[in-house]
């Protein structure tokens, strides 16, 4: 279709509300729709899209991992991009072993039961899942019962047993961290959908301090923080701690579904073959993919260009703020931003679509900015002007 879809044109399940254009092209760091319209992307696919579009590094790779004529053989069968992958990612963080899937809602899923297996190792009891307030971990149900969203989770209950919400302070964890009963925490470094919170490096180190001492696991999403966002390839080393399990997803594979668990071996030793499985995950034509996208957002030329440019995007959204008494607050690290705004984020993202800005938003009244990590100084500008306008 070359025109504006209208809303009945399709019999697509209505679980996304979505802006009457369609796009159809994508280049650098623009999207077009079909009647031509420019979109200076601030949304990235939601934290996929590191690389812009039409990039010719990741046109080459789809067509070297397509090369060999296979895109996918089941993970009964060894594949080598997949095997090279796991070496990458090990090599580059705390972790010993990779599991590999399709999405961060199945990471997450995957976590939990590998934190559960391991629980159950330790003692009978020991299985519950916290989460914190202001999380999101995903829509699924074990995930959804991790997510802090009533919306979300009213009208699905019963969630999954074993899985709660606990405040962001480290008194009140005191008391849940039950050593005979928890497995594991789960926390985002930086809650994304939840509002761009950056957690306190103090608090997440006394996390870390205080799980290590009942022997229960810290588990780190960094599905949307991850993988270069915040200008470390890993969001946790603006910390100084390591997790016991990592998740990570959006970005990997250059938009191609992928997701993965990173865990360190005390946890790998607890699963033992048919624990846990995916028909799709690790293929060799995403993971073939993953390596080249793998390579391209660990350079340290990229994360200097994230960290130095997105300090620069947090000072201008700051001095609009100061000229702006519509807007509340300014969060965030590297190119993931939120900005609390007096209206509804909802009509400021329609009206920087209008303007040609794609931004997205994180709750009711922040909007959220990610735009690809290869955004240049000017493009950036140049958003924060439309968002500006966008804002009134
Ligand atoms: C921190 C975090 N965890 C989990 C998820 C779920 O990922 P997916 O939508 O790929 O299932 C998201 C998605 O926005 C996320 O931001």
């Amino acid at each position: 279709m070359t025109t504006a879809l209208a809303a009945a044109t399709d019999a697509l399940l209505g679980t996304y509300r979505r802006p009457p254009m369609e796009l159809v092209r994508g280049a650098g760091v623009e999207l077009f729709d079909a009647d031509g319209k420019a979109y200076l992307d601030f949304v990235a696919g939601i934290a996929v899209n590191a690389l812009g579009y039409g990039d010719a590094g990741l046109e080459q790779a789809m067509r070297t991992a397509f090369e060999d004529g296979l895109v996918h053989v089941s993970n009964l069968y060894r594949t080598s991009a997949g095997e090279q992958l796991s070496l990458k990612l090990t090599e580059s963080s705390f972790a010993d072993r990779v599991f590999f899937c399709n999405s961060g809602a199945e990471a997450n899923e995957g976590a939990f039961k590998m934190a559960r297996r391991w629980g159950r190792t330790q003692s009978p009891a020991k299985h519950e899942i916290i989460a914190l307030r202001g999380a999101f971990h995903g829509r699924l149900f074990g995930t959804l019962a991790a997510t802090d969203r009533p919306q979300y989770r009213m009208p699905f209950r019963p969630l999954a047993a074993g899985i709660s919400i606990a405040e962001r302070d480290l008194g009140e964890l005191e008391g849940v961290l039950n050593p005979e009963t928890v497995a594991a925490v789960i926390v985002e470094p930086v809650q994304g959908e939840g509002g761009v919170r950056v957690l306190d490096p103090e608090f997440l180190r006394g996390l870390r301090a205080l799980t290590s001492e009942r022997n229960v696991l810290l588990i780190l999403d960094e599905i949307q923080c991850g993988y270069g966002r915040t200008g470390t390839f890993w969001a946790y080393e603006h910390t100084g701690i390591t997790p016991d399990l990592l998740t990570v997803a959006k970005p990997m594979a250059g938009g191609l579904p992928m997701g993965a668990v990173l865990m360190t071996q005390a946890v790998a030793d607890a699963m033992q073959p048919g624990d846990h499985g995916t028909t799709f995950g690790g293929g060799p034509f995403v993971a073939g993919v993953a390596l080249h996208v793998f390579e391209r957002l660990h350079d340290p030329a990229l994360l200097g260009h994230v960290r130095e440019n997105g300090a620069w995007l947090g000072n201008a959204l700051r001095a609009v703020a100061e000229r702006s008494i519509k807007i509340r607050a300014v969060r965030g690290i590297g190119y993931l931003w939120g900005v609390d705004v007096t209206d509804a984020a909802k009509d400021v993202v329609a009206r920087a679509l209008d303007l040609g800005l794609l931004t997205c938003s994180a709750g009711e009244h922040t909007v959220r900015l990610l735009p690809p990590l290869v955004m240049q100084r000017a493009d950036l500008e140049r958003g924060v002007r439309l968002l500006e306008q966008a804002i009134g």
